[in-house]
C-alpha cells in the first residue's frame, strides 16, 4: 500500500480537527472534502473574494449528510488578526491556501495581492503559533522559481521573482523560515506547479488555462494560447496536490518540517499539447468541438517559458507519489466541466 493510502487507514481511526484557509476555493474545497471523507472534524475560513458557495455546496453534496456536520464554516478575512485566532481556536493541524492567485491580478494591483498574500500569511502564522499548533502546512508556489532557467526545478535553486505575487509566495517561506528559527514553530510549504481540476473557476480575466480552454471549447469560443504554443508547464491533478497535503500535514519525520516541496507530477507538456488533449476530452462529450483550432497571440508578460518539476524531494521525505497523470487528470476535469458548463444555446 501506498504511504498515502496507509495515512488515510490511520486518519480515519483518529479523527482530528483541521482549519482549511480559503475553504471555498478550488483547492481548499477538495481538501475540504477529502478531509471529511477521511472521518476528519474540519473548520473552513474564507472572505468569498474568489470562493465561491457553490463549491461549498458541491462538497456538501458529496460527502453526504452523515458526515457534513463535521464541518464548520467561518466566513472572515485573514487580514483581520482577529479572525485568524478565532479560527485556530482548538485545531490540531492547518492547511493554509487562502490567497489572491493570478500573476497578472498581482501585476495591476500589487498593493492587494500584499495585503492579502503577506499581512494575512503573517497574521496566521502568528495566531497558529499562539494557539501552539504543531502542524501548518502553506500553499507555496512555483512562481518563486522566477528567472531561474535551470529544469528541472529543484526546491534549493531558485531566481529572482518575475511578478508581486511571486514575491508574496516567496516572502511567505521566508516568514515560514524565520518562524521556525526564532519561535521553534515548524511548517511545511507546498509549491504547487499549475493544480488543476474540477471545481477550479474556468471564469473571468484571471482563470487559469485548464478551466479557461474547457469552458471556452465547451461553450463554442475560440481558444487563445499567449505565444507560439511551445511554453511548457508541469500541469498537476488536484487529487495529487490533496495526497501531498495530507501527507505533509501528518509527517512524523522531524527532517521532513521546516522544509518547501514541489508539489507537480514531474511531467511537461506544452501549451500545444495540452490544447490538443483538452480538445479530445471537449469531444468525447461534445463532438462539434472535436475540429476546434486556437488563435495565438503575444506572449504573456511575467509568465516564465518552461516550468518542470523535480519531485524526488516530495517522493523522498514524504512518500508522495502522484496517483493521477495528466491525462487521467484532464479526463476527470473535463467530465465535471461538461456536466456543469452551460452548452451554447442551440440555433445561435
Ligand atoms: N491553483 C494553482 O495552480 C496554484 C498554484 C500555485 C499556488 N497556488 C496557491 O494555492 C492556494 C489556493 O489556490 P486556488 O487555486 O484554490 O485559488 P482560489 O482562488 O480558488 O482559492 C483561494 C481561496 O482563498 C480565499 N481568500 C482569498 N483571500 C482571502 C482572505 N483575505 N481571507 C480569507 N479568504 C481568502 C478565496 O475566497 C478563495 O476561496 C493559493 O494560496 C494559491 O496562491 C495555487
Amino acid at each position: 500500500m501506498s504511504a498515502y493510502r496507509n495515512l488515510l487507514a490511520r486518519l480515519a481511526a483518529s479523527p482530528q480537527v483541521w482549519l482549511v484557509t480559503g475553504a471555498a476555493g478550488f483547492i481548499g474545497s477538495h481538501l475540504v472534502q477529502n478531509l471529511l471523507k477521511a472521518g476528519q472534524v474540519v473548520r473552513g475560513l474564507d472572505n468569498f473574494s474568489s470562493g465561491s458557495e457553490k463549491n461549498l455546496e458541491q462538497v456538501r453534496l458529496s460527502v453526504g449528510p452523515d458526515l457534513w456536520p463535521n464541518f464548520e464554516l467561518l466566513r472572515g478575512d485573514i487580514r483581520s488578526l482577529e479572525t485568524c485566532r478565532a479560527a485556530c481556536a482548538g485545531v490540531s493541524s492547518v492547511l493554509h491556501q487562502a490567497a489572491l492567485g493570478s500573476v497578472p491580478r498581482s501585476l495591476e494591483d500589487p498593493l492587494h495581492t500584499n495585503a492579502n498574500n503577506i499581512d494575512g500569511f503573517l497574521n496566521m502564522l502568528v495566531c497558529a503559533r499562539d494557539a501552539c499548533i504543531r502542524r501548518f502546512v502553506y500553499a507555496a508556489s512555483s512562481s518563486t522559481y522566477g528567472d531561474d532557467p535551470s529544469l528541472p526545478k529543484r526546491e534549493d535553486r531558485i531566481g529572482r521573482p518575475l511578478s508581486p505575487y511571486a514575491l508574496t509566495k516567496y516572502v511567505n517561506e521566508l516568514y515560514a523560515g524565520v518562524f521556525a528559527s526564532a519561535y521553534d514553530f515548524p511548517s511545511i510549504g507546498l509549491r504547487y506547479f499549475n493544480i488543476f481540476g474540477q471545481r477550479q473557476d474556468p471564469e473571468g480575466a484571471y482563470a487559469a488555462v485548464i478551466p479557461a480552454w474547457f469552458s471556452g471549447l465547451l461553450q463554442g469560443r475560440t481558444v487563445t494560447i499567449n505565444g507560439d504554443g511551445e511554453t511548457s508547464r508541469d500541469f498537476c491533478f488536484i487529487d495529487n496536490c490533496v495526497q501531498a497535503n495530507l501527507l505533509a500535514a501528518c509527517s512524523d519525520d522531524p527532517e521532513a518540517w521546516n522544509q518547501v516541496y514541489n508539489v507537480a507530477c514531474g511531467q511537461s507538456t506544452t501549451l500545444n499539447e495540452l490544447f490538443v488533449l483538452i480538445r479530445e476530452e471537449t469531444a468525447r462529450h461534445r463532438p462539434e468541438t472535436a475540429a476546434a483550432q486556437p488563435q495565438y497571440r503575444d506572449f504573456r508578460p511575467g509568465d516564465v517559458r518552461h516550468s518542470l518539476a523535480d519531485i524526488s524531494k516530495a517522493e523522498t521525505l514524504l512518500g508522495y507519489q502522484p496517483e493521477y497523470s495528466v491525462r487521467q487528470g484532464l479526463r476527470k476535469a473535463g467530465a465535471w466541466y461538461t456536466e456543469n458548463l452551460q452548452a451554447p444555446a442551440l440555433g445561435v
